[in-house]
């Protein structure tokens, strides 16, 4: 898919401007690229809080308070392009890859739908589903990736880019947006075994890749909300000061050392879960080489020694990545708005690089 971003935003002059929402449950990320451009070129990028218990059980319930939010960062970052790419989380989604027939892209279509009844724990009428031609088996068998996301879910996200006013035109899953990300990013890495983290506030995807293949798509329930959790309980302060103590403000009459050691300890519980689920997918794959360097992204990525603290956990080299590393037009923006925004930004710059009939039919 490295191509995809460079596609939708290179050379034709009448390519309309798509914007990228990923609506997490913690903030709304809004991205708008030049399409007129060669290379992925930034226009514009807006962050805003997601509004109060819009999820429940990671459907979104609330799609008119969501669709308000998104619509004031597009307005506040004077965005006027309506169509809209966004991605639901990895968590909401059944994927797995099968063995089918030889047959045509037409032909998938039709018999798609009665294969996965037997992978998937819906009925197919309730759930909307997708797919993509990995590669030819043999002269008589595909490989296929499907991907079967409740209605409900679906739903959710398409009333929310309706309520602000926005059309939607491709729905994607984070963690296929963030292996996007990062091929459009660190190509160099394609000969390397490594480990992407995209770190949130309720969940952090894990995508482990090899020569740019996807090898293991997972969630783990772990993010930022337990650093809230933890500066709330131990320094006895509301979780919405929990969260500006993060970001840097120091509540009156709180202890700095407190705070730095409930954080450390925090990131330390975080690293050990984190080493122990990515180490269930790695025993999962059965491989017999080692991941060479995990990456970090993600909001939580931002707590400070957390990448120093997986590392002495996994015993891997651990970076934080540049989701930026390749993307232009940055000099439009200060570079402190760009260090703080950057790193939740892993998904929408890989959505930007999504395209409607995004299949390669080669058989
Ligand atoms: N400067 C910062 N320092 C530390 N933590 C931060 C900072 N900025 C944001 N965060 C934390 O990052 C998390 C939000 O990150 P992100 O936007 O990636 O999550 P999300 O996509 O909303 O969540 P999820 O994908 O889990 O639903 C929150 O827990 C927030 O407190
Ligand atoms: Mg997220």
């Amino acid at each position: 898919m490295l191509s995809n971003l460079k596609k939708l935003i290179s050379g034709k002059a009448n390519i309309e401007p798509v914007l990228s929402v990923d609506i997490g449950s913690h903030s709304i990320k809004v991205m708008e690229f030049d399409p007129r451009k060669e290379e992925p070129t930034l226009l514009s990028a807006g962050i805003g809080y997601t509004p109060d218990d819009c999820f429940h059980n990671n459907v979104i319930s609330n799609p008119e308070l969501v669709g308000k939010a998104i619509r004031n960062i597009v307005d506040a970052n004077g965005i006027s392009a309506k169509k809209v790419v966004t991605s639901v989380a990895g968590v909401c989604c059944f994927s797995k890859s099968i063995k089918t027939g030889v047959q045509t892209l037409k032909e998938l279509r039709n018999t798609i739908p009665f294969e996965v009844n037997n992978y998937i724990p819906h009925d197919v009428s309730d759930v909307s589903l997708d797919f993509q031609v990995l590669g030819k088996k043999s002269n008589t068998a595909l490989d296929v990736l499907i991907v079967a996301v409740t209605n409900e879910v679906v739903n959710g996200y398409v009333e929310s880019i309706k309520a602000a006013d926005l059309e939607v035109v491709v729905l994607d899953v984070d963690s296929y947006a963030l292996n996007n990300m990062f091929e459009v990013n660190y190509p160099e890495e394609g000969d390397r075994t490594v480990a992407i983290l995209n770190i949130g506030a309720k969940f952090t995807s894990v995508n482990i890749e090899e020569k740019g293949n996807v090898l293991y798509r997972g969630e783990v329930s772990v993010g930022g909300n337990l650093y809230t959790k933890a500066l709330s309980e131990a320094l006895g302060i509301n979780e919405a000061e929990a969260e500006d103590l993060k970001k840097g403000k120091l509540p009156d009459g709180v202890d700095p050392e407190l705070v730095r050691e409930t954080i450390e300890r925090t990131s330390e519980k975080v690293a050990i879960e984190l080493e122990r689920q990515v180490g269930f997918f790695w025993d999962a794959i059965e491989s017999k080489k080692t991941i060479d360097v995990i990456y970090i992204t993600g909001g939580c990525s931002l707590i400070p020694g957390l990448s120093e603290e997986l590392s002495i956990k996994t015993g891997v080299e651990t970076k934080n990545l540049d989701n930026f590393r390749k993307i232009g037009g940055l000099d439009s923006f200060e570079d402190s708005y760009l260090k703080q925004i950057g790193p939740l930004l892993g998904v929408s710059v890989g959505l930007a690089g999504r395209q409607i009939a995004d299949k390669v039919n080669k058989f």
